[in-house]
């Protein structure tokens, strides 16, 4: 079926999703999310593809959930039926997402952001949690995955005030964002990292991605203890086998994802 709201294609073993929507800046309508959601789960579950890049335009990646689209919804609607809590799909991606950031990533925008697993953002990027200033707080991990991203007087900072916003630059300072690039390179570099990924033991791919993110969900020593035993799992896959065969052979490994 045909797209209203995305863009998508690959290049090698990389998935590209592109945020579509133009004319209100990429805002987050319902409709656009069902898309994104399905796009993304499809990615998922194709073996030809590694890693997945999600991008939106030069001017913005998302100006947050569509304010228009939500103004009139009331408490009880929104509870009854857990509203944007599809948003947390996302999470459950097990190919690593890397976010290609130009533009505005606002509200929903950099929440979006943040639940890929890697941010590369253009020299005009701009982050911010604006919700205060319409009367609502983040919903989507505003208030929670940006305190361990920036730490917690940034985070304060943006989203009390909801006009304090990091530029690509000091977003890289922080922590947020792992490279700054110039606008027109950002989708390249990010496809490039999601190569480099996609070529690698793709099951060990998955093991990395779900070792880093427990160590968001659990006390340390839990999250030792997990690493641990996904470290010593990888000696049960060939991929293991091969990786340190190559390296003794002075070799280029050949994974083959068992
Ligand atoms: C709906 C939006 C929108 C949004 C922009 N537009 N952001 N529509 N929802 N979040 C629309 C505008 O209404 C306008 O439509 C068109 O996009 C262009 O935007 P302009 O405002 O004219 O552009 P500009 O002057 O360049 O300003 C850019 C901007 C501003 C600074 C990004 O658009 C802005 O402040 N947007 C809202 C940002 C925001 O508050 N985001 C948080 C949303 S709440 P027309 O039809 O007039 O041309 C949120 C909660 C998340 O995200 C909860 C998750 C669970």
């Amino acid at each position: 079926p045909k797209l209203e709201y995305l863009l998508t294609e690959t290049r090698g073993r990389v998935g590209i999703v592109t945020l579509h929507r133009p004319k209100a800046l990429n805002a987050l309508c319902n409709g656009l999310f069902v898309e994104l959601n399905q796009v993304l789960k499809e990615m998922d579950n194709n073996a030809d593809i590694g890693a997945i890049v999600l991008t939106g335009s030069e001017r913005a990646f998302a100006a947050g959930a569509d304010i228009k689209e939500m103004k009139d919804r009331n408490f009880i609607e929104n509870y009854s039926e857990n509203f944007l809590g599809h948003w947390t799909q996302i999470i459950n991606i097990r190919k690593p997402i890397v976010a290609a950031v130009n533009g505005f990533a606002l509200g929903g925008g950099c929440e979006l952001a943040m639940m890929c697993d890697i941010i590369y953002a253009g020299d005009k990027a701009v982050f911010g949690q604006p919700e205060i200033k319409l009367g609502t707080i983040p919903g989507a991990g505003g208030t929670q995955r940006l305190v361990k991203a920036v730490g917690k007087s940034k985070a304060m900072e943006m989203c009390l005030t909801g006009s304090v916003n990091l530029t690509a630059e000091e977003a890289e300072r922080a922590g947020l964002v792992s490279r700054v690039l110039p606008a027109d390179q950002v989708v390249d570099e990010a496809v490039k990292t999601a190569e480099k990924i996609a070529n690698l033991s793709q099951p060990i791919v998955q093991m990395v991605k779900d070792a880093i993110n427990q160590s968001f969900e659990v006390p340390l020593a839990a999250g030792l203890t997990f690493e641990r035993r996904l470290f010593h799992a990888t000696f049960g896959s060939n991929d293991q086998k091969e990786g340190m065969a190559a390296f003794a052979e002075k070799r280029k490994a050949k994974f083959t994802n068992n």
